[in-house]
């Protein structure tokens, strides 16, 4: 948990860090139980080159106003539970560098943050998470195998552990699936982060159940309904290739893997 502070007051002003530049930051806020919808909400942020995004964040929260509510866990791009849209692209707050987005020429900067598209938000900058998890749960993410266990470990070479690195990568954050057009415009659409770990076991050469993993994905809902547009392999923090994985998967189904 953050810590909240009260609001800052004349005695009791909010701390500026030697050597910060402010920053606005404007924040789409909700509040599901004010009846006003959606709205945008200012705040002047001090931000220090050393800083991540997230850190504004806990100072709004610290510091201006308690009720900001945001995820965030790890800080450190591991948990994949701060992904936002920051200045409409989606992004883990806690890996956005400031250094990256202080003005060079001492220009006021403004800095822009809203939910991800696609789910429902919940309040602020949080969305339920849960039909994404539904897509993930949907493609059996996990080994499956008959018969007796072995002895010791399930023996696998190189080469086949290779086969499926790249999407052992992902810490299901949602920024590919929540940048899709296709999932905004048809939720129903598993999306690429479910196609991402379906894959992960559809070409693990120990499991046996790729043929039913496939057979899920060759649905109406599944990867036939991705056009290509490689937005989820833009928004990966863990630069998967997440097109390509898809394209596996499709090649899967058309000829057998
Ligand atoms: S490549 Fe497919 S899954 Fe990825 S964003 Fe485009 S349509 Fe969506
Ligand atoms: S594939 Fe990348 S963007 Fe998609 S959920 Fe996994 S880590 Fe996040
Ligand atoms: S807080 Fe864990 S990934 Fe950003």
């Amino acid at each position: 948990m953050t810590a909240v502070a009260e609001n800052p007051t004349a005695a009791n002003p909010a701390p500026v860090p030697e050597g910060s530049t402010m920053v606005t930051v404007k924040v789409a806020r909700f509040n599901p139980e004010d009846g006003q919808g959606q709205r945008w909400e200012s705040f002047q942020v001090p931000a220090l080159s050393t800083d991540r995004f997230l850190n504004l964040l806990i100072y709004i929260k610290s510091y201006l106003d308690g009720t900001l509510t945001f995820r965030r866990s790890c800080a450190h791009g591991v948990c994949g539970s701060d992904a936002m849209r920051i200045n409409g692209v989606n992004r883990l707050a806690c890996k956005v560098l400031m250094k990256d987005m202080l003005p060079k020429n001492g220009k006021p900067v403004t800095i822009s943050v809203e939910p991800i598209r696609g789910l429902p938000v919940e309040k602020d900058l949080v969305v339920d998470m849960e039909p994404f998890f539904d897509a993930f749960r949907a493609v059996k993410p996990y080994l499956i195998t008959s018969g007796n266990e072995p002895t010791y470990e399930r023996i696998q070479s190189q080469a086949d552990r290779a086969r499926f690195d790249d999407t052992t990568k992902c810490i299901l954050c949602a920024c590919c699936t929540t940048s899709c057009p296709v999932y905004w415009t048809d939720g129903s659409y598993f999306g690429p982060a479910a196609i991402v770990n379906a894959h992960r076991f559809i070409f693990d050469s120990r499991d046996e159940a790729a043929r039913e993993r496939l057979d899920i994905l060759n649905e109406v809902d599944g990867v036939w309904r991705c056009r290509t547009t490689f937005n989820c392999t833009d928004a990966c923090p863990r630069g998967i290739e997440v097109t390509k994985a898809i394209q596996e998967v499709k090649r899967a189904l058309l000829f057998a893997r």
